[in-house]
């Protein structure tokens, strides 16, 4: 789905643009979510395991851009893509026609400027325009960034999956499940 480019103030006085992600934006997806891959512990993926190609990239944009059941959003500025959020349908089956999941990611040099609410607002209002019921998220236990804000928008945990991720030294982390369930 298209989301026309709108300008957000930031808390710094600065702004970016959020917008719909484009398959021409391929490349430069594919350097944030490398970049941003390795400044988090709590994305599923290494950099090293994020490893489409251009035209990869290009083909997952353009079939995201054209269902209408999912959003794909970035926030950029100076040419520079500095977060990304999007939310599909949990799947095509019936039984889960009404489950959305939701992912969001912010660079680290413009946290709690107000983006990753920013993206959540406009996330939430296409799911309910969409028809679906629920939205659906996974946390580590310890990212208590996320956590705050997915509380502040209404999700809540819903269990706990222990040792969700298993790292290099050989420690784990354990997940919280969340939903917010929509009017
Ligand atoms: C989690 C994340 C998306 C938040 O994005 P953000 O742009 O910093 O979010 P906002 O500025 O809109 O802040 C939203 C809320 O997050 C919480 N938050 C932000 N910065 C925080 C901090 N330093 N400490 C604790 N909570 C914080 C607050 O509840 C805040 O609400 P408030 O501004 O009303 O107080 C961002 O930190 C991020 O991308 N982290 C790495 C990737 C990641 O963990 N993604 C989620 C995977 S489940």
């Amino acid at each position: 789905m298209i989301h026309n480019a709108e300008t957000l103030l930031l808390r710094d006085g600065g702004s970016c643009v959020i917008r719909s992600v484009e398959p021409e934006d391929a490349p430069r997806m594919l350097q944030y979510m490398k970049n941003m891959l390795g400044e988090t512990p709590f994305l599923l993926r290494t950099p090293e395991e994020f490893d489409y190609t251009p035209e990869e990239e290009s083909r997952i944009l353009e079939k995201r851009k054209n269902d209408p059941r999912s959003l794909m959003l970035l926030a950029e500025r100076d040419g520079q893509i500095i977060a990304c959020a999007d939310v599909q349908s949990h799947g095509s089956k019936s039984r889960v026609w009404h489950r959305a999941e939701l992912g969001i990611s912010v660079r680290k040099d413009f946290w709690h400027q107000g983006i990753g609410s920013a993206l959540m607002e406009r996330l939430i209002a296409f799911s309910a325009q969409c028809g679906f019921e629920q939205i659906e998220l996974t946390a580590s236990q310890k990212n208590r960034r996320a956590l705050n804000l997915y509380m502040k928008y209404g999700f809540a945990v819903y269990g706990t999956r222990p040792h969700g991720m298993k790292y290099p030294d050989g420690s784990y982390g354990d997940d919280y499940l969340m939903v917010k369930m929509l009017p």
